[in-house]
């Protein structure tokens, strides 16, 4: 048997190779490996051997039947690169554009933050980025919140250990910002935040921009500038906003940011009578602010006698939610990865 597997290995490698067209390579295919070819007979032959020999004997014929195939696919590819050569068959247009490989594009918050980045660089903002596993220090108690304040409660946070957290959020980058020691101060921290929420308006991880701006003389005044500046370039069409008093630890006097809501035009009621479904009342809150707290510039080792800030902190999920036009209704869509979602920016 082995004789016979041996004589057809040489018979069939030099027939397939003689092949001319693909019609006569067919008929050598049919030949040995057709239904009733040499080498599917071969395997019938199988039987009739003994248990011990069958399982060599198989692995020649297998062997065997692969190697035809595989060289009936060569010769084939050889036939017709040289027709093609020779100008028969198919002709093939060497100047045709090659299949187009899809094309990506950020994704919307990778977006956002470059927008925001380069909104805020206009007017002297540098964008610093501040580590994400932060100690308590910086994360509250630097932020005027001691110890056991309940105000930390706000901030649902992930904790390593009691010291070391998950920053919750991108005021942490304050204190840092402060202690490099440079006045006056201009920097826009976009970092990732955690906590432990996860709802249509919340997830785990999110991403804030802060704003932080430390010189001589800076007033409120200082402060609205700044986010009309902001507003105006980030959301197109007329929005207002306003001030509303709030109250945060680091901030004194600390505000709510709100800007009037794009479906109603701030009119908390749509042209049918309805009530408005995205605000209720006209206006949509887009993130704290206020003049840093003396104790947060003591932290920091900036004199609050000498010199004065303002801050914000905002997200940016949130305010790319809130551009005309999104149409997002559960934040949790940003970060599942859909491609039938994220093809559509
Ligand atoms: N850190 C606050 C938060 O996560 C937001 C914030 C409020 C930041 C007031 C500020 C600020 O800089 O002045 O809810």
């Amino acid at each position: 048997m082995q004789d016979k597997i041996k004589k057809i290995r040489i018979q069939s490698a030099s027939e397939i190779n003689l092949a001319e067209n693909s019609k006569q390579l067919e008929n050598f295919r049919i030949k040995y490996l057709g239904r009733r070819g040499e080498v599917t007979l071969l395997l019938k032959d199988l039987a009739k051997l003994s248990p011990k020999q069958r399982p060599q004997i198989g692995k020649l014929i297998n062997d065997l039947k692969k190697e035809i195939d595989s060289s009936i696919k060569t010769r084939n590819e050889e036939i017709k690169l040289k027709s093609a050569e020779d100008g028969e068959g198919d002709w093939i247009d060497l100047t045709m554009p090659g299949v187009k490989l899809p094309e990506g594009h950020l994704h919307p918050t990778t977006a956002a933050i470059q927008e925001i980045t380069e909104i805020f660089s206009k007017i002297g903002y540098t964008r610093e980025r501040y580590p994400e596993v932060e100690t308590d220090w910086y994360a509250f108690e630097g932020l005027n919140m001691p110890k056991d304040h309940p105000a930390r409660d706000e901030w649902e946070t992930f904790f390593f250990s009691p010291k070391i957290v998950l920053t919750p959020h991108t005021s942490s980058g304050q204190l840092r910002e402060m202690e490099k020691g440079k006045l006056p101060i201009r920097m826009i921290n976009i970092s990732k935040c955690y906590r432990r929420q996860s709802d249509v308006s919340h997830t785990p991880m999110f991403y804030q921009f802060e704003g932080l701006h430390i010189d001589k003389n800076i007033s409120i005044a200082n402060l609205k500038g700044t986010i009309d500046y902001f507003i105006k370039e980030f959301f197109s069409g007329k929005r207002e906003f306003r001030l509303r008093p709030f109250h945060f630890r680091f901030t004194e006097p600390s505000f709510e940011i709100d800007i009037t809501c794009d479906i109603c035009q701030g009119k908390g009621v749509l042209e049918n009578g309805q009530k408005c479904r995205l605000c209720k009342e006209g206006w949509l809150e887009l993130g704290g602010a206020g003049m840093v707290h003396p104790n947060v510039l003591k932290a920091g080792k900036i004199d609050p006698k000498k010199y004065s800030g303002f801050a914000f902190g905002w997200g940016v999920e949130r305010v790319l939610m809130m551009k005309p036009g999104m149409n997002i209704d559960d934040i949790r869509m940003i970060y599942k990865n859909d491609l039938r979602f994220l093809e559509q920016f």
